[in-house]
C-alpha cells in the first residue's frame, strides 16, 4: 500500500471529526435567519484549507453568500485540478421526521446522519483531505490544486456565474473535479459523465380580489385553485409525455449505444420500486427506468397550495392559487427558450377569467461529457484502486448547473466522482453518507492526484 493511502486510512478518525465539526453548522443557503450560520461554515472550510496546506485561501464575499477559494500551486508543469463542491445545504423540514437532530452529527450502522452529509460537505472534504495527506507524506502534491467552495449551490448558484467569468484567470485548469453525485449502488462504484438540466417555475394564479364565501358566490366565479389544476392537468399526458408545444424540439437522442450500456447495469426495477416505496412506475412510454431518468425530459410539480389546508372545514373560495413547478431538462434543451414555451402554454391554457404569472425561479443546463477523456480515464483507475472495482459509466437525473457552466467557460473536461448513495436522503429526512464510502473517498481523491499526476 501507498504511503499516502497508509496515511488517509490511519486519519479515518481524524477525518471523522472533522466531518462532524462542518456537519454541526446549520449552513441553510436559502433561510436568511442562517445567514450568520452559513458564514461561520465559509469560515470553517476556509480554515480547513489554510491547515491542510494551501498556500492561498481567500473567502469571496457575494450578494448573499461568500465563495471560499484555496489554492496549492507548488507542482509547476503538473497539471491544475479544480475542485468544486458546496457548503450550503438544505432545508430541515419535515424535522420531526429525522431521528437524530440534522445538525447534532450521529453514527448509527456504519453511516453517519446529518444534514449536508452526502451533499454536499462529506463529499467535496474528501479532497481537502487528500491534499493533506500527499502534502503531509511527501511534502508535495503531483498535481496543483485549486478549490472552489461555494455557499448558494442549493439556492441555484445566482452568484457563481459571474464569479467564473470575472475569475477566469484564477481559475484556469486542466480538469473540474466535482464529488457531488452518487455512485450507482453501494459496491458498484461509478463514473458520472451526464447530468440533467433544470428549469424551476412558480405559477400564480388569480381570480378575485379576496378570498369568496364558497356558499354565496360559489357557481359564478371562476375558482383559481380549480383553474389551476385543470392548467396543470394539461401538462402531461397519460402516457408520461410532456405537452408543452416544442418541449422535445431539440431533445438529444439517446444512442443505440447507450441503451445497451445502461441495459447492462445491475438495476432491478422490482429493487428500486421497493427501495422508493413506490406502488408502481411510472414514466415517458417507450423507455426503461434508466432511460427516463438518464436521458429523458421531465416535468413535476413539486409544491402545490392555495385556500384553506387547515383542520377541519372552511367553506371559502380561494383567491389565488400556487404552484411550483419543475422541468428536469437533457441535451440539447435550453432553461431560458423551455422556460419561455412552459409560460406561453401555461398563459395559453388558463380560463379567460383568472390573472396568470409565471416566474422563472432558476435553471441551469444539462452536462454530457465524451467519456474517452484522459482525465475520466484517470477517475476510473483512482477509483478502481480506491473500491476494489472498476467503477460503471453512468448518467445522473440530478442537477448540477455550473458543471455545464464550467466546461464551456473553463472549456476542460469535468470528473465527477460521486461517493453517495441513492439512498442518501438528499434534500430529506435523516441524510445520511455511509462512512466507507467516506473513507474510501479519500483515498480515491489522493489517487486521482496521483494519477492525473501520473498522465502528463
Ligand atoms: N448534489 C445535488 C445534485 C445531484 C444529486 C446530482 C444527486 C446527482 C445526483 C445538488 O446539490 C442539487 O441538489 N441540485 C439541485 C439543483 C440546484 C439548482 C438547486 C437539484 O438537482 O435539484
Ligand atoms: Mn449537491
Ligand atoms: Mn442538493
Amino acid at each position: 500500500m501507498s504511503s499516502v493511502a497508509r496515511f488517509v486510512k490511519d486519519q479515518r478518525p481524524r477525518h471523522l471529526d472533522q466531518l462532524k465539526e462542518l456537519l454541526a453548522i446549520p449552513s441553510i443557503s436559502t433561510d436568511p435567519d442562517r445567514a450568520n450560520d452559513v458564514k461561520r461554515a465559509a469560515d470553517w472550510v476556509s480554515n480547513r484549507l489554510k491547515a491542510a496546506g494551501c498556500t492561498k485561501v481567500k473567502t469571496h464575499p457575494t450578494k448573499r453568500h461568500p465563495i471560499v477559494y484555496g489554492e496549492w500551486p507548488g507542482a509547476p508543469g503538473a497539471p491544475t485540478i479544480l475542485v468544486y463542491g458546496h457548503y450550503d445545504v438544505q432545508p430541515v423540514d419535515p424535522v420531526e421526521l429525522w431521528n437524530s437532530p440534522p445538525f447534532e452529527p450521529t453514527v448509527k450502522d456504519g453511516r453517519i446522519y446529518a444534514r449536508g452529509a452526502s451533499d454536499d460537505k462529506g463529499q467535496f472534504i474528501v479532497h481537502v483531505n487528500a491534499l493533506e495527506a500527499h502534502l503531509k507524506i511527501h511534502g508535495t502534491c503531483p498535481v496543483n490544486v485549486k478549490f472552489l467552495i461555494e455557499g448558494e449551490e442549493e439556492i441555484g448558484s445566482p452568484n457563481l456565474d459571474s464569479f467564473l467569468a470575472k475569475n477566469k484567470k484564477m481559475l484556469a485548469c486542466d480538469a473540474v473535479v466535482v464529488s457531488d453525485t452518487a455512485m450507482f449502488a453501494k459496491g458498484v462504484p461509478s463514473i458520472c459523465y451526464g447530468l440533467r438540466g433544470l428549469a424551476y417555475l412558480q405559477v400564480d394564479v388569480m381570480g378575485t380580489k379576496r378570498d369568496l364565501h364558497s356558499g354565496t358566490f360559489g357557481g359564478a366565479v371562476v375558482n383559481p385553485a380549480n383553474a389551476l389544476i385543470e392548467m396543470i392537468a394539461k401538462l402531461k399526458d397519460a402516457r408520461g409525455k410532456v405537452k408543452i408545444p416544442g418541449f422535445y424540439d431539440d431533445v438529444k437522442r439517446l444512442t443505440p449505444r447507450e441503451r445497451k450500456a445502461f441495459a447492462g447495469l445491475p438495476h432491478r426495477d422490482m429493487k428500486f420500486k421497493r427501495a422508493i416505496g413506490a406502488p408502481a412506475l411510472f414514466g415517458e412510454s417507450g423507455y426503461t427506468t434508466l432511460e427516463r431518468l438518464w436521458t429523458r425530459p421531465t416535468l413535476d410539480v413539486n409544491g402545490i397550495w392555495s385556500g384553506f389546508t387547515g383542520e377541519g372545514a372552511k367553506t371559502v373560495i380561494p383567491a389565488v392559487a400556487h404552484a411550483k413547478i419543475s422541468m428536469r431538462l437533457v441535451p440539447n434543451q435550453r432553461p431560458k427558450a423551455i422556460t419561455a414555451r412552459a409560460a406561453r402554454y401555461l398563459r395559453a391554457i388558463a380560463p379567460p377569467s383568472v390573472k396568470v404569472t409565471v416566474r422563472n425561479l432558476h435553471g441551469g443546463e444539462a452536462w454530457l461529457a465524451p467519456t474517452d477523456h484522459p482525465a475520466l480515464q484517470a477517475a476510473g483507475r483512482a477509483v478502481k484502486r480506491a473500491f476494489g472495482k472498476t467503477p460503471v459509466l453512468v448518467r445522473e437525473g440530478g442537477s448540477i448547473p455550473i458543471v455545464a457552466t464550467f466546461s464551456k467557460v473553463l472549456g476542460v473536461p469535468c470528473v465527477l466522482m460521486g461517493i453517495g448513495l441513492n439512498d442518501d436522503n438528499l434534500h430529506a429526512p435523516n441524510e445520511k453518507i455511509d462512512l466507507d464510502n467516506f473513507y474510501r473517498g479519500n483515498e480515491a481523491a489522493a489517487f486521482l492526484m496521483e494519477e492525473l499526476g501520473a498522465s502528463h
